[in-house]
């Protein structure tokens, strides 16, 4: 990306300014570095969730990751329906069929590997994502602009 910019003569030396091309450089946005979790052996598959808690744009929430399909997948626990925690119990977030993260209040339901409202209430929705990957063991998430740790 740049700008022209046109340089103007004070003086009446120079006659026609020469276009100046001055360089505008993208600004890398600065990425937070990864925090951990917990380990990756605290999540079975489809099995219950590890929940944590987070500031969602300044508030406190919470949010889970869970394993489905051998990925780990984070959410902020709260349902597109009406803004609530969705789990049976704590850390519970699966239908009985473990197919579907199923909010415990009307049913909606959601893509377990997307988030994506898939019946119920919740309309076209999706759960808002938390970026979250395991490494060596250790299962960890990327804070962002709207969601920060709740403890520093
Ligand atoms: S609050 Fe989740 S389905 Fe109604």
């Amino acid at each position: 990306m740049s700008r022209i910019r046109w340089s103007i003569c004070t003086t009446g030396w120079c006659g026609m300014g020469e276009p100046v091309v001055i360089p505008i450089l993208p600004i890398a946005p600065v990425r937070p570095d990864p925090l951990p979790l917990c380990a990756s052996t605290e999540l079975a598959e489809k099995g219950n969730a590890f929940v944590f808690d987070v500031l969602h744009f300044r508030e406190p929430a919470r949010a889970f990751v869970l394993r489905f399909d051998g990925r780990v997948v984070a959410y902020l626990n709260r349902c597109l329906h009406v803004p609530t925690e969705m789990d049976w119990q704590y850390g519970e977030f699966l239908d009985s069929g473990k197919e579907f993260i199923m909010c415990s209040i009307h049913g909606a339901v959601y893509e377990p590997l997307t988030g994506r409202c898939a019946g119920g209430p919740c309309g076209r929705g999706t759960l808002t994502v938390i970026e979250a990957f395991e490494r060596e063991g250790q299962v960890y998430w990327y804070p962002s602009q709207d969601m920060t740790p709740a403890f520093a």
